[in-house]
């Protein structure tokens, strides 16, 4: 698909642009990637905002806030419970394998992801800045105490510690404020980056949609990869719009 790049006075074709991208990649000596649930829609990890996204007809925001916790911490943790399921199930694709390969081959790489489904770990890739947690920690509203927890499905809803309190999803909800040590680092790599690479985010939710205009603002060049155009597609400089697990080893090569 040509979403007519203009460089200098020529226009590109969609697969001069994948070429262009490619070659900013591989010079680049810093790389920032930040990825959203598009990148896992091809493992079968449902994103948030697409229709098959929704879970019992709730929105993400309905159900991942601390409020809708206290009120119904059950209903909360079935939707959790779900989605846990889901992922269990669920590979890596290529996509996720391509960026545990960049890393690998270039000094300077970070990933930030706002994914909590672990399939970037799963994939090989050692740093991962996850800015909203991880799926399969839970954290103690009484002791405090954050473990991991593997069962699929849960034997209790909502699950309960060895001290007796309520656990938690050790995940960020709207209304949290992100860890702060991890949106430093993410901030700052963001402003270093010569190429940052933005796959699979709807980019409404922050602060992490504010990290490719930051590293735009700071010289990077911006590349996204998505299925569809995006609040960041008129500031990048190339905006590949396809599925990430087709462009990315592409990207690669
Ligand atoms: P969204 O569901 O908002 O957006 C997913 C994006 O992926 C959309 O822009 C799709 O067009 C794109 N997409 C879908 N399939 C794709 C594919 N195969 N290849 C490339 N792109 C594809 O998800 P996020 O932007 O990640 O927060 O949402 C951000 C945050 O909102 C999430 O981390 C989550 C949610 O509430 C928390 O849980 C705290």
């Amino acid at each position: 698909m040509l979403l007519g790049l203009e460089y200098g006075a020529m226009k590109l074709s969609y697969a001069e642009q994948i070429d262009l991208a490619r070659s900013w990649l591989k010079e680049a000596t810093s790389i920032v990637v930040l990825t959203g649930a598009g990148i896992s829609a091809e493992s079968g990890v449902p994103t948030f905002r697409g229709k098959e996204g929704l879970w019992n007809s709730y929105s993400p925001e309905e159900l991942a806030n601390p409020d809708a916790f206290q009120r119904d911490p059950k209903l909360v943790w079935e939707w959790y419970d779900w989605r846990r399921g889901l992922v269990a199930k669920t590979e890596p694709n290529p996509a996720h394998e391509a960026l545990a390969r960049m890393e690998s081959r270039i000094d300077s790489f970070a990933l930030i992801t706002q994914n909590v489904d672990g399939l970037h770990d799963r994939a090989g890739s050692k740093n991962v800045m996850k800015l909203h947690g991880d799926l399969w920690w839970v954290r103690c509203l009484s002791c405090g105490r954050v473990s991991e927890n593997r069962e699929v499905p849960l034997r209790h809803l909502p699950p309960k510690c060895d001290c007796g309190g309520l656990l938690r999803p050790d995940i960020v909800w709207f209304g949290e404020a992100l860890a702060l040590e991890v949106m430093d680092a993410a901030w700052s790599r963001a402003s270093e980056a010569d190429v940052f690479l933005v796959i699979g985010t709807s980019a409404l939710v922050q602060p992490a949609a504010s990290l490719p205009f930051r590293a735009k603002e700071h010289g990077a060049r911006v590349i996204e990869v998505n299925i569809e155009q995006t609040v960041i597609t008129p500031y990048a400089d190339i905006s590949l719009i396809g599925k990430a697990s087709d462009l990315l080893p592409q990207l690669m090569m």
